[in-house]
């Protein structure tokens, strides 16, 4: 496995690469769920580039980019492990420079949900997501659903800037309790994390309703609401896919979306439906 920091570096390195290129880009801290996106871009490309960099255009001021967990060398075996070929390690000074041409996430998707609560959260993702695709210049981009949002604003801005990248959404891995896999989990206490489980309960609940088809949004919401009491809630909403509001669930079009504060540490889950 090769390790570059250099973003022109690494554009040399893949410039005459006459193969399909899958890319996993991550903030590091690898778990099962990033596995499970290498695993994916490893069986659809001939070679799999990873990148770990923690964003700093990304995270509020305030929130927790200075204890991001790190596990650099732990990270480096877990790509090696997994058959990884060209690990992007770069610096915040390879990444950006003081004055910058910016895009910015859309108001009205970029500013509901997590964005409401995380004003240019996603703006932040959108630029460095724009900047790796442009070093990497992959066939095919790998993308948890469980940051729904994230994945939706990074799919308009791929083909309303004509980019020629493949989007892939990959399911999301959870714990043997249930909770989904997040770099974050590891700031929860055992009684936290108890009752961070309510979370997938909620989920659960809501996909019982629909089976015995129970479709009503506002109705799914308030027994999901109920389950989730008294944790402080972010938000829960039944969308569908394109995240506008709907009154009942579209089944092959609808996500249902939670977002959770569990101490000070916050959490997302949804399902596709
Ligand atoms: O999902 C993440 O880990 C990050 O938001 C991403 C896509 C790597 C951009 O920093």
């Amino acid at each position: 496995m090769k390790i570059i920091s250099n973003p022109l570096a690494l554009k040399e390195h893949l410039k005459d690469i006459d193969k399909t290129v899958g890319f996993v880009p991550t903030m590091g801290a690898l778990h099962e769920g990033h596995i499970a996106l290498i695993k994916r871009a490893k069986e659809e490309n001939e070679v799999v580039v990873v990148s770990i960099f923690v964003n700093p255009t990304q995270f509020l001021a305030g929130e927790d980019l200075e204890k991001y967990p790190k596990k650099d060398e732990a990270d480096k075996k877990i790509c090696k492990l997994a058959g990884v070929d060209v690990l992007f390690f770069p610096n915040a000074s390879d990444i950006y420079t003081q004055d910058e041409v910016k895009i910015c996430a859309p108001n009205v998707r970029g500013y509901v949900l997590e964005g409401a609560t995380r004003p240019g959260h996603f703006s932040g993702v959108l630029r460095v997501v724009m900047k790796l695709l442009n070093i990497v210049s992959p066939t095919r981009a790998y993308f948890g659903k469980k940051d729904a949002q994230q994945l939706n604003l990074i799919g308009l801005m791929v083909k309303q800037f004509f980019m020629s990248v493949e989007i892939v959404p990959v399911d999301i891995v959870r714990d043997s309790d249930g909770l989904a896999l997040s770099s974050r989990n590891i700031y929860l206490s055992n009684e936290e994390r108890k009752e961070a489980l309510k979370i997938p309960k909620s989920l659960y609940i809501a996909s019982q309703l629909i089976g015995k088809n129970i479709v009503h949004t506002q109705k799914i919401k308030k027994a999901m609401l109920e389950v989730l009491a008294p944790l402080s809630i972010e938000y829960v909403e039944v969308l569908n896919r394109d995240f506008e509001v709907i009154k009942e669930v579209e089944v092959g079009n609808t996500v249902i979306l939670v977002e959770v504060i569990v101490g000070k540490t916050r959490l997302l889950d949804n399902i596709w439906l």
